[in-house]
């Protein structure tokens, strides 16, 4: 792509024409007036200003360079991208608080409504304690279009009072679970003499051939996202666009996906990640009519897993009948949390509340920095 080339190559604060042009651009419909020494909370338009900016705050906060092609995959390779939108608060010319909305779909028994996750929060320190991050996030509910449910992934302590004075409530149940692949593997990954696969298997383990890897999600996966979304009460929607986005193209991270078959058809599919002798089940969709699922699914990432050097694996599971299954596989509660909250506007306050809801916390609220 054009802009992925340039970006590596060469971009830095002030080339914007490095960067793509949307057609509907944000800055037609909010102009951009601020005045010396005033503060002003408005949105930004991605493809029309230089996102120079945007990456010097975030230098500013972390302390670390920005990677040009991971901002680049973030917010313009996201195969909806033109949705992205961006809210900054700009104090004598200078961006000093940004935070961007990420657009996402959420099926409540079939209906599609809005989402949004929050990501991407900060203020300069010198700006901090001053009100920006709550102006934007107030504007951001303002301005975005339909009521959307507003999702965060906190792992900032600051942000938690920030969020539950908003509003925001966290999602329940909350807590990971967790299993050991086996007490040898574990003890020896302890004791550092065990270390992960440098290279992990594309190929399923023993005894699971009937699964295999997925190269790219295409036609076929959103046949299926489709068809098993509609046995969820309420789960975010997948497809093979996203799914190649945020786990085939993403730039810095590694993970290996798989689909069960069985008589020719997708029964189920999970994305698995390790970090270290850390195995994580990042995402995991099920047939709900299959009676072994989703307990082959696990047993199957913790086979693939444990195979490639996983000590442990955790799973992020808000639905019911997934937790139930994980507890079966060995996995115990170890009270660790996410943290993951929502914003639920009055307009869906009722769906939301009579629901089991599937979500997955992917790799926490750093995955896509
Ligand atoms: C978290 C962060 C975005 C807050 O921005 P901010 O503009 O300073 O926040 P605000 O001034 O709007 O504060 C809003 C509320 O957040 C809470 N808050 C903000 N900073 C806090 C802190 N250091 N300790 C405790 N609460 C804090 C308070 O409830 C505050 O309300 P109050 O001032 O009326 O008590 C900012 O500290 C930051 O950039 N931190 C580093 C990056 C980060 O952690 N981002 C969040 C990723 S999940």
């Amino acid at each position: 792509m054009r802009w992925e080339r340039r970006l590596a190559a060469d971009v830095s604060p002030g080339m914007d024409h490095a960067w793509p042009v949307a057609s509907n651009s944000q800055a037609m419909q909010h102009p951009i007036a601020a005045l010396p020494g005033e503060t002003i909370h408005r949105s930004f338009d991605l493809y029309r200003e230089t996102p120079g900016p945007l990456i010097a705050l975030k230098e500013a906060v972390y302390g670390r360079p920005v990677d040009r092609k991971l901002f680049a995959w973030k917010y313009f390779a996201h195969p909806r991208a033109d949705e992205i939108r961006v809210f900054v608060g700009e104090s004598r010319g200078e961006i000093v608080a940004a935070t961007t909305r990420l657009p996402a779909t959420l099926i409540i028994g079939g209906v599609e409504h809005p989402a949004y996750f929050n990501i991407d929060s900060m203020v300069r320190p010198d700006h901090r304690r001053k009100g920006h991050m709550r102006a934007l996030y107030k504007l951001a509910c303002k301005q975005l279009p339909g009521a959307p449910l507003l999702i965060s992934k906190g792992s900032s302590e600051e942000i938690y009072p920030l969020l539950r004075s908003l509003g925001h409530r966290v999602l329940r149940p909350d807590t990971f679970l967790v299993s050991r692949t086996s007490p040898v593997r574990w003890i020896l990954s302890r004791l550092g003499l065990r270390s992960p696969a440098e290279h992990p298997s594309k190929l399923a383990p023993a005894d699971f051939d009937d699964f295999e890897p997925i190269a790219r999600f295409g036609k076929e996966h959103d046949g299926y996202f489709d068809s098993v979304s509609r046995q969820f009460s309420a789960i975010f929607r997948r497809d093979a666009a996203y799914m190649n986005w945020r786990y085939v193209d993403i730039p810095h991270r590694q993970y290996a996906s798989f689909q069960r078959v069985n008589d020719g058809q997708i029964t189920s599919v999970v994305v698995l990640a390790l970090h270290g002798t850390r195995g994580l089940i990042v995402d995991i969709l099920w047939d709900i009519e299959r009676r072994d699922e989703p307990d082959r699914s696990i047993r199957f990432s913790q086979a693939w897993l444990s195979d490639n050097g996983g000590a442990n694996v955790a799973c992020f599971a808000t639905h019911l009948r997934l937790r139930e299954a994980l507890r079966a596989c060995g996995f115990v509660d170890r009270g660790d949390t996410p943290h993951l909250s929502a914003f639920v506007p009055s307009e869906q306050e009722g769906a939301f509340r009579c629901t089991v809801l599937h979500v997955v916390d992917g790799d926490g609220d750093t995955e896509l920095s």
